[in-house]
């Protein structure tokens, strides 16, 4: 069976890159849930090379969302070629980059808040919640290496070095604390569940710029990775590089990232 990847948050730029740049360049099997299919087969169309024909073949889609246990549980499990006699294979990694959208607060002209401020934190407790029916029911002892996109700014754990540049840091410790809080969440509950894991994988990346369609030709900017202890700092990625990143450095090697386990991996240029 081919390796298979489960994607969660891939009509969001940074999940949609590397979705892509898997559907592109392997033979990996693809697996997304998705809150509206159509919304996720458009925005894989943007994508350069990827058509109505490559994805037929390609890319199996569940319908569901990410906060309910029985949809997450589907798509872990989801597996085309499954013969009913076996035991369903959970997929062999899974990255997540659901998030919430600014709205305007009810109201008010200029004050924003999130559509649903505890996203992440739901989301992750339901993978979570179906991970461990999954580890109750299954004999098998595979385990997916997880990566979840998280955010810089976040000072955790405690003693962490600052990974946000001196001009972002009032935008990010005043203006961003409460959707940072929703992320601390997500942090500290898949941590804590590290041991469903074969590793987890929490990516930081700073401010987000642009689609997340994948740069195919031409020169790419290079992206700076680092750690709690060492952090890359930076004003801008492209929502393209962290999905490229994710795809390069997790999903592609044939370690799978193993390297970045455990890890909170900043990403910047
Ligand atoms: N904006 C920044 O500068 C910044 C910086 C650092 C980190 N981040 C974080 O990076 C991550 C990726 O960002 P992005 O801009 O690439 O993506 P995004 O536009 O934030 O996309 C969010 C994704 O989450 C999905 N989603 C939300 N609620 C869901 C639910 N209940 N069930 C299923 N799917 C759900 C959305 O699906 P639908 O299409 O169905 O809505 C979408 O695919 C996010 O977590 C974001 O908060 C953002």
């Amino acid at each position: 069976m081919p390796y298979s990847v489960a994607f969660f948050g891939a009509t969001g730029g940074c999940t949609n890159a590397s979705l892509a740049s898997l559907i592109l360049f392997s033979d990996y099997q693809a697996i997304a849930l998705a809150r509206t299919p159509q919304k996720l087969l458009d925005s894989l169309k943007k994508q350069p090379g990827i058509t109505d024909a490559i994805l037929a073949e390609r890319l199996s889609m569940v319908k569901g969302d990410a906060t309910n246990v029985a949809d997450v549980k589907r798509t872990l499990l989801f597996q085309a070629d499954n013969n009913n006699n076996a035991e369903p294979k959970l997929v062999d990694a899974i990255v997540s980059g659901i998030g919430a959208y600014p709205q305007r607060k009810k109201g008010t002209l200029i004050t924003f808040e999130m559509d649903n401020p505890n996203i992440t934190e739901q989301s992750t407790t339901a993978l979570i919640s179906a991970m461990r029916e999954i580890h109750n029911e299954q004999h098998s002892e595979n385990k997916p290496v997880v990566t979840v996109i998280s955010t810089t700014g976040l000072a955790t754990p405690a003693g962490s070095k600052e990974d946000v540049p001196f001009g972002l840091q009032t935008l990010y410790h005043s203006l961003l604390a409460e959707p940072h809080k929703d992320k601390k969440r997500m942090e500290e509950i898949i941590t804590e569940n590290a041991a469903l894991f074969r590793g987890v994988i929490i990516t930081r990346p700073t401010l987000l710029s642009g689609d997340g369609i994948v740069k195919v030709d031409g020169v790419r900017k290079t992206v700076r990775a680092g750690t709690e202890d060492a952090p890359a700092k930076g004003y801008l990625i492209a929502r393209s590089d962290v999905g490229g990143w994710i795809w390069e450095n997790v999903l592609k090697p044939a370690e799978h990232g193993e390297k970045w386990y455990g890890r909170r991996v900043s990403l910047a240029y």
